[in-house]
Protein backbone atom coordinates (compact mmCIF):
# COMPACT_ATOMS: atom_id res chain seq x y z
CA UNK A 1 0.00 0.00 0.00
CA UNK A 2 2.80 2.67 -1.21
CA UNK A 3 1.65 6.21 -2.05
CA UNK A 4 -0.45 6.49 -5.24
CA UNK A 5 1.24 8.41 -8.16
CA UNK A 6 1.90 8.72 -11.45
CA UNK A 7 2.50 4.98 -13.53
CA UNK A 8 6.48 4.27 -14.13
CA UNK A 9 8.02 2.90 -16.76
CA UNK A 10 10.13 -0.22 -17.02
CA UNK A 11 14.13 1.10 -15.95
CA UNK A 12 13.76 5.06 -15.87
CA UNK A 13 10.45 5.05 -13.98
CA UNK A 14 8.98 8.58 -14.44
CA UNK A 15 12.44 10.28 -15.17
CA UNK A 16 11.36 9.99 -18.93
CA UNK A 17 10.84 13.31 -19.78
CA UNK A 18 14.60 13.79 -18.67
CA UNK A 19 15.52 11.15 -21.35
CA UNK A 20 13.59 12.43 -24.30
CA UNK A 21 15.81 14.40 -26.78
CA UNK A 22 14.68 17.85 -27.01
CA UNK A 23 13.50 17.74 -30.19
CA UNK A 24 10.73 15.34 -29.60
CA UNK A 25 9.96 17.56 -26.89
CA UNK A 26 9.63 20.38 -28.91
CA UNK A 27 7.82 18.69 -31.69
CA UNK A 28 4.99 17.33 -28.90
CA UNK A 29 4.66 20.99 -27.34
CA UNK A 30 4.29 22.27 -30.74
CA UNK A 31 1.76 19.61 -31.53
CA UNK A 32 -0.23 19.81 -28.53
CA UNK A 33 0.56 23.59 -28.17
CA UNK A 34 0.08 25.08 -31.75
CA UNK A 35 2.89 27.11 -33.74
CA UNK A 36 4.42 29.02 -31.12
CA UNK A 37 4.12 25.59 -28.95
CA UNK A 38 7.85 24.58 -29.43
CA UNK A 39 8.99 28.32 -27.63
CA UNK A 40 6.85 27.13 -24.55
CA UNK A 41 8.88 26.89 -21.76
CA UNK A 42 8.53 23.06 -19.89
CA UNK A 43 7.09 23.69 -16.57
CA UNK A 44 9.87 23.94 -13.60
CA UNK A 45 10.07 20.52 -11.34
CA UNK A 46 8.20 21.99 -8.22
CA UNK A 47 5.21 23.95 -10.06
CA UNK A 48 4.95 20.21 -11.69
CA UNK A 49 5.46 18.43 -8.31
CA UNK A 50 3.08 20.71 -6.23
CA UNK A 51 0.51 20.00 -9.55
CA UNK A 52 0.74 16.25 -9.42
CA UNK A 53 -0.34 16.60 -5.54
CA UNK A 54 -3.80 17.99 -7.13
CA UNK A 55 -4.39 14.02 -8.48
CA UNK A 56 -2.90 12.23 -6.25
CA UNK A 57 -2.80 13.98 -2.52
CA UNK A 58 -0.74 15.24 -0.37
CA UNK A 59 1.43 12.14 -0.07
CA UNK A 60 1.97 10.47 -3.48
CA UNK A 61 4.96 8.77 -5.01
CA UNK A 62 7.18 8.59 -8.18
CA UNK A 63 10.21 6.55 -9.22
CA UNK A 64 13.47 7.67 -10.07
CA UNK A 65 15.00 4.75 -11.89
CA UNK A 66 13.56 1.86 -9.65
CA UNK A 67 13.76 4.07 -6.66
CA UNK A 68 10.97 5.01 -4.85
CA UNK A 69 10.56 8.54 -4.09
CA UNK A 70 7.60 9.87 -1.69
CA UNK A 71 6.72 13.63 -2.38
CA UNK A 72 4.93 15.25 0.46
CA UNK A 73 3.17 18.53 -0.24
CA UNK A 74 1.29 21.09 1.70
CA UNK A 75 2.40 22.28 5.28
CA UNK A 76 0.37 19.35 7.32
CA UNK A 77 2.26 16.83 5.54
CA UNK A 78 5.61 18.29 5.94
CA UNK A 79 5.29 19.05 9.29
CA UNK A 80 3.48 15.76 10.39
CA UNK A 81 6.27 13.71 8.56
CA UNK A 82 9.16 15.80 9.40
CA UNK A 83 8.30 16.47 13.05
CA UNK A 84 5.91 13.71 14.13
CA UNK A 85 8.03 10.84 12.94
CA UNK A 86 11.32 12.76 13.19
CA UNK A 87 12.83 9.27 13.97
CA UNK A 88 12.10 7.75 10.86
CA UNK A 89 11.94 10.70 7.98
CA UNK A 90 15.38 12.35 9.34
CA UNK A 91 17.99 9.79 7.41
CA UNK A 92 19.62 10.98 4.23
CA UNK A 93 19.87 8.56 0.83
CA UNK A 94 23.04 6.99 -0.14
CA UNK A 95 23.59 8.91 -3.52
CA UNK A 96 26.68 6.81 -4.60
CA UNK A 97 27.87 10.00 -6.62
CA UNK A 98 27.30 12.31 -3.28
CA UNK A 99 28.17 9.32 -0.91
CA UNK A 100 31.63 9.29 -3.33
CA UNK A 101 32.29 12.91 -3.18
CA UNK A 102 31.49 12.90 0.81
CA UNK A 103 32.05 10.07 2.18
CA UNK A 104 28.77 10.04 3.81
CA UNK A 105 30.44 12.41 6.43
CA UNK A 106 29.80 16.08 7.27
CA UNK A 107 26.33 17.01 8.20
CA UNK A 108 24.64 17.85 5.20
CA UNK A 109 24.61 14.43 3.73
CA UNK A 110 25.64 12.01 6.70
CA UNK A 111 23.07 9.65 7.71
CA UNK A 112 21.05 10.15 10.72
CA UNK A 113 22.66 8.81 14.06
CA UNK A 114 25.25 9.60 16.60
CA UNK A 115 27.99 10.83 14.28
CA UNK A 116 26.19 13.26 12.90
CA UNK A 117 24.20 14.07 16.00
CA UNK A 118 28.03 15.03 18.13
CA UNK A 119 29.00 16.88 14.86
CA UNK A 120 25.83 18.81 14.22
CA UNK A 121 25.71 19.63 17.92
CA UNK A 122 29.16 20.98 18.22
CA UNK A 123 29.02 23.05 14.86
CA UNK A 124 25.69 24.25 15.54
CA UNK A 125 26.90 25.87 19.24
CA UNK A 126 30.26 27.25 17.51
CA UNK A 127 27.81 28.72 14.94
CA UNK A 128 25.80 30.77 17.35
CA UNK A 129 29.35 32.20 18.82
CA UNK A 130 29.61 33.80 15.93
CA UNK A 131 26.87 35.97 15.95
CA UNK A 132 27.55 37.47 19.35
CA UNK A 133 30.63 38.81 21.17
CA UNK A 134 33.99 38.70 20.14
CA UNK A 135 33.56 36.53 17.53
CA UNK A 136 30.70 38.02 15.68
CA UNK A 137 30.64 37.87 11.96
CA UNK A 138 28.40 41.44 12.51
CA UNK A 139 31.35 43.59 11.61
CA UNK A 140 32.90 41.20 8.42
CA UNK A 141 29.87 40.96 7.01
CA UNK A 142 29.61 44.62 6.85
CA UNK A 143 32.74 45.10 5.70
CA UNK A 144 31.65 42.71 2.36
CA UNK A 145 28.70 44.84 1.83
CA UNK A 146 30.77 48.06 1.83
CA UNK A 147 32.65 46.50 -0.75
CA UNK A 148 30.10 45.28 -2.40
CA UNK A 149 28.48 49.23 -2.68
CA UNK A 150 31.99 50.19 -4.29
CA UNK A 151 32.26 47.33 -6.99
CA UNK A 152 28.76 48.06 -8.16
CA UNK A 153 29.38 51.84 -8.11
CA UNK A 154 32.51 51.37 -10.16
CA UNK A 155 31.15 48.73 -12.57
CA UNK A 156 28.05 50.84 -13.02
CA UNK A 157 30.22 54.12 -13.57
CA UNK A 158 32.21 51.96 -16.06
CA UNK A 159 29.33 51.12 -17.94
CA UNK A 160 27.80 54.48 -18.45
CA UNK A 161 24.99 54.07 -15.79
CA UNK A 162 23.80 50.85 -17.97
CA UNK A 163 22.55 47.67 -16.32
CA UNK A 164 25.10 44.99 -14.34
CA UNK A 165 24.78 41.71 -13.34
CA UNK A 166 24.85 41.80 -9.44
CA UNK A 167 25.85 37.87 -9.42
CA UNK A 168 29.26 37.88 -9.04
CA UNK A 169 29.67 40.58 -6.45
CA UNK A 170 26.94 39.11 -4.08
CA UNK A 171 28.66 35.49 -4.38
CA UNK A 172 32.07 36.18 -3.83
CA UNK A 173 30.76 38.77 -0.17
CA UNK A 174 28.74 35.72 0.63
CA UNK A 175 31.58 33.01 0.01
CA UNK A 176 33.53 35.60 1.70
CA UNK A 177 31.54 35.36 4.78
CA UNK A 178 31.92 31.23 5.21
CA UNK A 179 35.60 32.04 4.66
CA UNK A 180 35.40 34.47 7.56
CA UNK A 181 34.00 31.46 9.64
CA UNK A 182 36.05 29.08 8.56
CA UNK A 183 39.18 30.23 7.75
CA UNK A 184 39.52 33.72 10.01
CA UNK A 185 40.21 35.88 6.61
CA UNK A 186 38.93 36.73 3.91
CA UNK A 187 39.95 36.66 0.14
CA UNK A 188 40.25 39.15 -2.36
CA UNK A 189 37.88 39.17 -5.25
CA UNK A 190 40.43 39.12 -7.31
CA UNK A 191 42.88 36.67 -5.61
CA UNK A 192 43.41 33.76 -7.75
CA UNK A 193 43.42 30.94 -5.47
CA UNK A 194 39.96 32.18 -4.04
CA UNK A 195 38.00 32.68 -7.44
CA UNK A 196 39.78 29.68 -8.58
CA UNK A 197 38.77 27.41 -5.52
CA UNK A 198 35.22 29.27 -5.54
CA UNK A 199 34.77 28.33 -9.37
CA UNK A 200 35.83 24.40 -8.88
CA UNK A 201 33.06 24.51 -6.04
CA UNK A 202 30.50 25.87 -8.00
CA UNK A 203 31.66 23.55 -11.23
CA UNK A 204 31.76 20.64 -8.70
CA UNK A 205 27.92 21.19 -7.97
CA UNK A 206 27.02 21.71 -11.55
CA UNK A 207 28.95 18.26 -12.67
CA UNK A 208 27.10 16.64 -9.69
CA UNK A 209 23.87 17.81 -10.68
CA UNK A 210 23.25 18.71 -14.06
CA UNK A 211 25.65 16.27 -16.44
CA UNK A 212 26.55 13.05 -17.43
CA UNK A 213 28.16 12.21 -14.10
CA UNK A 214 24.62 11.77 -12.89
CA UNK A 215 25.16 8.64 -14.26
CA UNK A 216 27.14 7.44 -11.78
CA UNK A 217 24.30 7.16 -9.51
CA UNK A 218 23.08 4.34 -11.91
CA UNK A 219 27.07 2.94 -12.45
CA UNK A 220 29.19 3.59 -10.17
CA UNK A 221 32.42 2.51 -12.29
CA UNK A 222 31.79 5.10 -14.51
CA UNK A 223 33.45 7.45 -11.24
CA UNK A 224 37.42 5.88 -12.47
CA UNK A 225 36.91 6.91 -16.22
CA UNK A 226 39.48 8.54 -17.27
CA UNK A 227 37.83 11.30 -19.58
CA UNK A 228 35.09 13.75 -19.90
CA UNK A 229 33.32 15.19 -16.80
CA UNK A 230 34.10 11.59 -15.11
CA UNK A 231 37.43 12.50 -15.03
CA UNK A 232 36.20 16.24 -14.05
CA UNK A 233 34.55 15.44 -11.13
CA UNK A 234 38.12 13.61 -9.64
CA UNK A 235 39.99 16.64 -10.72
CA UNK A 236 37.64 18.94 -9.06
CA UNK A 237 37.57 16.50 -5.80
CA UNK A 238 41.40 16.21 -5.69
CA UNK A 239 42.09 20.70 -6.29
CA UNK A 240 39.58 20.85 -3.26
CA UNK A 241 41.05 18.62 -1.22
CA UNK A 242 44.34 20.10 -1.51
CA UNK A 243 43.02 23.91 -0.55
CA UNK A 244 41.01 22.73 2.49
CA UNK A 245 43.74 20.43 3.68
CA UNK A 246 46.47 22.83 3.26
CA UNK A 247 44.35 25.48 5.41
CA UNK A 248 43.43 22.95 7.91
CA UNK A 249 47.54 21.99 8.23
CA UNK A 250 48.30 26.21 8.55
CA UNK A 251 45.75 26.28 11.81
CA UNK A 252 46.99 23.27 13.30
CA UNK A 253 50.44 25.00 12.82
CA UNK A 254 49.89 28.19 14.49
CA UNK A 255 46.74 27.52 17.13
CA UNK A 256 46.72 29.18 20.19
CA UNK A 257 43.92 26.79 22.21
CA UNK A 258 43.16 29.97 24.76
CA UNK A 259 42.14 32.13 21.34
CA UNK A 260 40.03 30.50 18.75
CA UNK A 261 40.09 32.40 15.76
CA UNK A 262 37.56 30.67 14.03
CA UNK A 263 35.66 27.43 13.39
CA UNK A 264 38.55 25.13 11.95
CA UNK A 265 40.70 26.69 15.82
CA UNK A 266 37.90 25.45 17.61
CA UNK A 267 37.23 22.08 15.99
CA UNK A 268 40.84 21.23 16.55
CA UNK A 269 40.40 22.35 20.58
CA UNK A 270 37.39 20.40 20.34
CA UNK A 271 39.07 17.51 19.03
CA UNK A 272 42.59 17.92 21.82
CA UNK A 273 40.27 17.99 24.63
CA UNK A 274 38.11 14.84 23.51
CA UNK A 275 41.91 13.16 22.99
CA UNK A 276 42.82 13.93 26.37
CA UNK A 277 39.67 12.54 28.21
CA UNK A 278 41.04 8.97 27.01
CA UNK A 279 39.31 6.67 24.06
CA UNK A 280 35.68 7.35 23.78
CA UNK A 281 33.11 7.03 21.25
CA UNK A 282 34.25 10.31 20.13
CA UNK A 283 34.08 11.13 15.98
CA UNK A 284 36.23 14.25 16.28
CA UNK A 285 39.10 13.91 13.41
CA UNK A 286 40.95 15.99 11.11
CA UNK A 287 39.63 14.13 8.44
CA UNK A 288 36.08 14.75 9.56
CA UNK A 289 36.65 18.65 9.46
CA UNK A 290 37.63 18.94 6.33
CA UNK A 291 33.65 17.38 5.09
CA UNK A 292 32.55 20.16 7.76
CA UNK A 293 34.37 23.26 6.17
CA UNK A 294 33.27 21.36 2.61
CA UNK A 295 29.25 21.52 3.83
CA UNK A 296 29.72 24.92 5.15
CA UNK A 297 30.42 26.22 1.30
CA UNK A 298 28.13 23.94 -0.24
CA UNK A 299 25.10 24.61 2.30
CA UNK A 300 25.77 28.22 2.78
CA UNK A 301 26.84 30.00 -0.24
CA UNK A 302 24.53 29.24 -3.14
CA UNK A 303 21.70 29.29 -0.88
CA UNK A 304 22.45 32.65 0.44
CA UNK A 305 23.39 34.11 -2.87
CA UNK A 306 20.49 33.00 -4.59
CA UNK A 307 18.18 34.69 -1.59
CA UNK A 308 19.93 38.04 -2.41
CA UNK A 309 19.79 37.83 -6.14
CA UNK A 310 15.75 37.20 -5.96
CA UNK A 311 15.56 40.15 -3.28
CA UNK A 312 17.45 42.63 -5.49
CA UNK A 313 14.87 41.56 -8.43
CA UNK A 314 11.79 41.44 -6.28
CA UNK A 315 12.78 44.96 -5.45
CA UNK A 316 13.08 46.22 -9.09
CA UNK A 317 10.05 44.76 -10.14
CA UNK A 318 8.17 46.04 -7.24
CA UNK A 319 9.56 49.93 -7.21
CA UNK A 320 6.56 50.90 -4.26
CA UNK A 321 7.65 48.20 -1.64
CA UNK A 322 11.57 49.43 -2.45
CA UNK A 323 10.50 52.39 -1.66
CA UNK A 324 8.94 52.15 1.09
CA UNK A 325 12.21 49.88 2.55
CA UNK A 326 14.08 52.93 1.41
CA UNK A 327 11.62 55.27 3.49
CA UNK A 328 11.80 52.88 6.59
CA UNK A 329 15.38 52.91 6.38
CA UNK A 330 16.03 56.31 6.22
CA UNK A 331 13.95 57.01 9.08
CA UNK A 332 15.79 54.47 11.22
CA UNK A 333 19.34 54.77 9.91
CA UNK A 334 21.37 58.05 9.83
CA UNK A 335 23.06 58.44 6.25
CA UNK A 336 26.23 57.56 6.61
CA UNK A 337 26.22 54.87 9.41
CA UNK A 338 25.91 51.16 8.51
CA UNK A 339 22.33 49.17 9.30
CA UNK A 340 23.11 47.25 12.63
CA UNK A 341 21.20 44.41 13.47
CA UNK A 342 20.23 46.44 16.63
CA UNK A 343 17.75 48.35 13.97
CA UNK A 344 16.01 45.54 12.84
CA UNK A 345 13.36 45.60 15.29
CA UNK A 346 12.93 49.35 14.01
CA UNK A 347 12.40 48.20 10.44
CA UNK A 348 9.55 45.63 10.57
CA UNK A 349 8.63 46.29 6.85
CA UNK A 350 11.97 45.66 5.37
CA UNK A 351 12.24 42.39 7.40
CA UNK A 352 8.90 41.57 6.30
CA UNK A 353 9.75 42.19 2.38
CA UNK A 354 12.89 39.64 2.72
CA UNK A 355 10.30 36.70 4.37
CA UNK A 356 7.87 37.44 1.65
CA UNK A 357 11.04 36.83 -1.01
CA UNK A 358 11.63 33.49 0.61
CA UNK A 359 8.31 33.01 0.79
CA UNK A 360 7.59 32.97 -2.93
CA UNK A 361 10.72 31.85 -4.13
CA UNK A 362 11.75 29.23 -1.24
CA UNK A 363 15.60 28.60 -2.96
CA UNK A 364 15.48 24.86 -1.71
CA UNK A 365 12.51 23.83 -3.19
CA UNK A 366 12.81 20.11 -2.15
CA UNK A 367 15.01 20.70 0.74
CA UNK A 368 17.61 18.41 0.99
CA UNK A 369 16.37 15.32 0.22
CA UNK A 370 15.12 12.54 3.54
CA UNK A 371 14.85 8.72 3.20
CA UNK A 372 12.90 6.47 5.42
CA UNK A 373 15.28 4.78 7.61
CA UNK A 374 12.67 1.89 8.76
CA UNK A 375 9.41 1.01 7.35
CA UNK A 376 6.74 2.23 8.60
CA UNK A 377 3.15 3.64 8.63
CA UNK A 378 2.28 7.40 6.96
CA UNK A 379 -1.37 9.12 6.88
CA UNK A 380 -2.41 5.83 5.59
CA UNK A 381 0.26 4.59 3.31
CA UNK A 382 3.27 2.02 3.88
CA UNK A 383 6.36 4.05 3.54
CA UNK A 384 9.12 1.05 2.68
CA UNK A 385 12.63 1.62 4.39
CA UNK A 386 14.71 3.38 2.26
CA UNK A 387 12.28 5.50 0.68
CA UNK A 388 13.32 8.97 -0.52
CA UNK A 389 11.33 11.50 0.99
CA UNK A 390 10.85 14.75 -1.03
CA UNK A 391 9.60 17.71 1.55
CA UNK A 392 8.25 20.24 -1.66
CA UNK A 393 8.80 23.09 0.36
CA UNK A 394 8.09 25.50 -2.45
CA UNK A 395 4.29 23.61 -1.87
CA UNK A 396 3.87 24.66 1.58
CA UNK A 397 5.06 28.21 0.79
CA UNK A 398 2.29 28.42 -1.88
CA UNK A 399 -0.45 26.02 -0.23
CA UNK A 400 -3.79 28.38 -0.38
CA UNK A 401 -4.91 26.63 2.22
CA UNK A 402 -3.03 28.88 4.42
CA UNK A 403 -1.77 31.62 2.41
CA UNK A 404 -4.19 34.47 1.27
CA UNK A 405 -3.46 34.78 -2.63
CA UNK A 406 -0.64 32.89 -2.39
CA UNK A 407 0.79 33.91 -5.50
CA UNK A 408 0.40 37.64 -4.67
CA UNK A 409 3.82 39.38 -3.71
CA UNK A 410 2.49 41.15 -0.85
CA UNK A 411 5.14 41.80 2.27
CA UNK A 412 2.51 42.89 4.57
CA UNK A 413 1.23 39.75 4.96
CA UNK A 414 4.25 39.27 7.51
CA UNK A 415 2.95 42.31 9.50
CA UNK A 416 0.14 42.07 12.48
CA UNK A 417 -2.33 45.05 12.49
CA UNK A 418 0.15 47.06 14.92
CA UNK A 419 2.79 47.00 11.78
CA UNK A 420 5.35 44.30 13.91
CA UNK A 421 6.56 41.45 12.22
CA UNK A 422 4.35 38.30 12.59
CA UNK A 423 6.21 34.76 12.30
CA UNK A 424 4.13 32.53 10.71
CA UNK A 425 4.56 28.54 11.37
CA UNK A 426 4.06 27.84 7.46
CA UNK A 427 6.73 29.37 6.94
CA UNK A 428 9.77 27.07 6.36
CA UNK A 429 12.73 28.54 3.83
CA UNK A 430 15.08 26.89 6.29
CA UNK A 431 13.14 23.59 6.57
CA UNK A 432 11.33 22.24 9.61
CA UNK A 433 12.44 19.50 12.07
CA UNK A 434 15.55 17.46 12.99
CA UNK A 435 17.24 18.21 9.80
CA UNK A 436 16.31 22.11 9.92
CA UNK A 437 19.22 24.50 8.57
CA UNK A 438 22.06 24.41 10.37
CA UNK A 439 22.87 27.99 9.08
CA UNK A 440 19.60 29.84 9.85
CA UNK A 441 20.83 32.57 12.25
CA UNK A 442 23.98 33.32 10.23
CA UNK A 443 22.42 33.49 6.85
CA UNK A 444 19.44 35.84 8.74
CA UNK A 445 22.14 38.03 9.80
CA UNK A 446 23.43 38.06 6.11
CA UNK A 447 20.45 38.24 4.56
CA UNK A 448 19.33 41.15 6.71
CA UNK A 449 22.77 43.28 6.85
CA UNK A 450 23.40 42.94 3.03
CA UNK A 451 19.68 43.85 2.17
CA UNK A 452 19.13 47.33 4.34
CA UNK A 453 23.07 48.16 3.31
CA UNK A 454 22.33 48.00 -0.09
CA UNK A 455 19.18 49.36 0.25
CA UNK A 456 20.41 52.43 2.25
CA UNK A 457 22.95 52.81 -0.45
CA UNK A 458 21.10 52.47 -4.04
CA UNK A 459 17.63 52.15 -6.57
CA UNK A 460 17.53 48.70 -8.24
CA UNK A 461 15.75 49.32 -11.77
CA UNK A 462 15.75 47.23 -14.23
CA UNK A 463 16.66 48.34 -17.66
CA UNK A 464 13.90 49.83 -19.17
CA UNK A 465 12.20 47.99 -22.35
CA UNK A 466 13.94 44.86 -20.51
CA UNK A 467 12.62 41.63 -20.88
CA UNK A 468 11.30 40.08 -17.80
CA UNK A 469 12.79 37.49 -16.45
CA UNK A 470 11.09 34.10 -15.81
CA UNK A 471 10.27 34.01 -12.26
CA UNK A 472 10.43 30.02 -11.61
CA UNK A 473 13.73 30.04 -11.71
CA UNK A 474 16.41 27.62 -12.76
CA UNK A 475 15.65 24.43 -10.79
CA UNK A 476 18.48 22.98 -8.73
CA UNK A 477 19.57 21.47 -5.35
CA UNK A 478 18.86 25.12 -4.88
CA UNK A 479 16.25 27.51 -6.46
CA UNK A 480 18.11 30.56 -8.48
CA UNK A 481 16.83 33.59 -10.37
CA UNK A 482 17.80 33.62 -14.50
CA UNK A 483 20.41 35.80 -15.03
CA UNK A 484 19.17 39.41 -14.91
CA UNK A 485 21.23 42.74 -15.11
CA UNK A 486 19.74 46.08 -13.08
CA UNK A 487 20.65 49.83 -12.48
CA UNK A 488 21.98 50.68 -9.98
CA UNK A 489 21.40 54.44 -9.01
CA UNK A 490 23.72 55.88 -6.06
CA UNK A 491 20.81 57.61 -3.34
CA UNK A 492 23.14 59.72 -1.09
CA UNK A 493 26.45 59.86 -3.17
CA UNK A 494 29.44 57.27 -3.13
CA UNK A 495 29.73 54.92 -0.40
CA UNK A 496 31.85 55.85 2.16
C1 LIG B 1 20.18 22.42 5.50
C2 LIG B 1 17.90 26.36 3.73
C3 LIG B 1 21.90 29.02 4.58
C4 LIG B 1 24.01 25.18 6.66
C5 LIG B 1 19.25 23.27 4.91
C6 LIG B 1 17.95 22.85 4.44
C7 LIG B 1 17.31 23.95 3.97
C8 LIG B 1 18.19 25.07 4.13
C9 LIG B 1 15.90 24.00 3.38
C10 LIG B 1 17.46 21.40 4.37
C11 LIG B 1 16.54 21.03 5.48
C12 LIG B 1 16.11 19.59 5.32
O1 LIG B 1 16.82 18.78 4.73
O2 LIG B 1 15.01 19.26 5.76
C13 LIG B 1 18.81 27.41 3.76
C14 LIG B 1 18.56 28.73 3.25
C15 LIG B 1 19.68 29.49 3.48
C16 LIG B 1 20.64 28.62 4.15
C17 LIG B 1 17.27 29.18 2.56
C18 LIG B 1 19.97 30.93 3.15
C19 LIG B 1 19.09 31.85 2.89
C20 LIG B 1 22.77 28.23 5.27
C21 LIG B 1 24.04 28.67 5.82
C22 LIG B 1 24.65 27.58 6.39
C23 LIG B 1 23.75 26.46 6.22
C24 LIG B 1 24.58 30.11 5.74
C25 LIG B 1 25.96 27.45 7.11
C26 LIG B 1 26.92 28.26 7.11
C27 LIG B 1 23.15 24.11 6.49
C28 LIG B 1 23.49 22.75 6.89
C29 LIG B 1 22.39 21.96 6.56
C30 LIG B 1 21.40 22.84 5.95
C31 LIG B 1 24.80 22.28 7.52
C32 LIG B 1 22.23 20.46 6.76
C33 LIG B 1 21.56 20.18 8.10
C34 LIG B 1 21.48 18.69 8.42
O3 LIG B 1 21.44 17.87 7.50
O4 LIG B 1 21.45 18.36 9.61
N1 LIG B 1 19.37 24.63 4.72
N2 LIG B 1 20.08 27.37 4.28
N3 LIG B 1 22.62 26.90 5.53
N4 LIG B 1 21.89 24.12 5.95
FE1 LIG B 1 20.96 25.78 5.22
Amino acid sequence: NIPPGPAPLPIIGNCGYFLVPKFILKWIRRYKYGDDGSKRRMQSPQVLLTELAEVYGAVYSVFIGSQLVVILTGYDAVRDALTNHAEVFSDRPDVPVISMLTKRRGIVFAPYGQVWRQQRRFCHAALRSFGLGKLSLEPCIQEEVLLVKRELLQLSVEVGWGAIDPAHLINGAVSNVICSLSFGRRFQPLDDEFRAMLDLMSRGLEIVMNSAAILINVFPWLYYLPFGVFKEVRTVESRITRFLKAMIAEHRSSLDPSAPRDLIDMYLIEMAQQQERGPTDSSFSEDYLFYIIGDLFIAGTDTTTNTILWILLYMSLYPDVQEKVHQEIDSVVPVGRAPSLTDKARLPYTEASIMEVQRMTAVVPLAIPHMASQTTEFRGYTIPRGTVIFPNLWSVHRDPAVWEKPDVFNPSRFLDSNGEVQRREHFLPFGIGRRVCMGEQLAKMELFLMFTGLMQAFTFRLPEGAALPAMDGRFGLTLAPFPYSLRVTPRHGPPA
